[in-house]
């Protein structure tokens, strides 16, 4: 006989084990499946699955990126492109945004939960604060182009594996090259380690004046803040965003960035 799923048990359950979002609209159940059957939860693929730093799918990703010149080109590879298990769970491909011949560029994480549904980065609570914070040094989205490090949202925003960040780097690499920002803004310590291949805490390297190498030989100004969402945690750590944001007002200001 089988056995009835007492959904009320079952949902209690879910928010006694912390659960509080669900990734699909359908259970992830393995079908076909007895009652005498273990049964096997497809959620165990939503884990970090190991992947080897030169697995393909980092050759894959360079290989793809060296024959790209445009941003829609760029686009279209991340849109076509299947070797990063994230893109299994989220909802949406999530690229950058903002003014493409911008002389700002902004790196954050990966898309959360707002910003899956919308396919947009930046749009939820993180973004209504780094708006303020833009705004409070005279600049706006039109002025900066906004990106992050993943594009696709890990799921229940997990910290990224090193493999994921390292399938994902050409890709931010090449939006890094055809933008051409003379300033970079790092949010967060996954930026950081990502982009610079730092393992520096973000607290002791944040406001410090950093030099990213890009491909054509050429060094960008680069500095690493807290992530909004820190902040949004942590107020306390406001002032120090914020001594960051001058800073970087007077570098916009030295190199008379538009
Ligand atoms: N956090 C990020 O790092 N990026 C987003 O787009 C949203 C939240």
């Amino acid at each position: 006989m089988t056995k009835q799923i007492n959904i009320k048990e079952a949902l209690d359950w879910y928010i006694w084990a912390g659960i509080v979002e669900t990734c699909g609209d359908f259970a992830c159940i393995e079908e076909n499946k007895t009652s005498t059957e273990p049964i096997i939860r497809k959620e165990e693929n939503i884990q970090p699955v190991k992947q080897n730093l030169e697995s393909s799918a980092v050759k894959n990703a360079k290989d793809l990126c060296n024959n790209i010149s445009t941003l829609s080109e760029l686009f279209e590879a991340l849109n076509k492109f299947n070797g990063c298990n994230l893109k299994n769970t989220a909802a949406s491909t999530v690229i950058g945004e903002g003014n493409h011949n911008a002389d700002i560029m902004f790196i954050g994480e990966a898309p959360g939960a707002d910003e899956d549904k919308m396919g947009k980065p930046f749009v939820g609570k993180c973004g209504k604060l780094l708006d303020k914070m833009l705004s409070a040094i005279d600049l706006n989205r039109d002025d900066c182009y906004i990106t992050n490090v993943l594009p696709w949202r890990p799921p229940g925003n997990r910290t990224p594996t090193d493999d994921e960040l390292a399938i994902c780097l050409p890709f931010l690499k090449k939006q890094i090259e055809l933008i051409k920002p003379k300033v970079i803004v790092l949010l967060g310590g996954i930026a950081l380690k990502s982009l610079m291949d730092s393992n520096d805490s973000i607290s002791r390297t944040r406001g410090k004046w950093l030099e990213y190498e890009c491909e054509a030989n050429k060094s960008i100004c680069t500095i690493a803040t807290y992530h909004p969402s820190f902040l949004l945690r942590s107020s306390s750590q406001k002032s120090r965003a914020w001594a960051d944001f001058l800073r970087l007002k007077n570098k916009i200001n030295e190199l008379e960035v538009d």
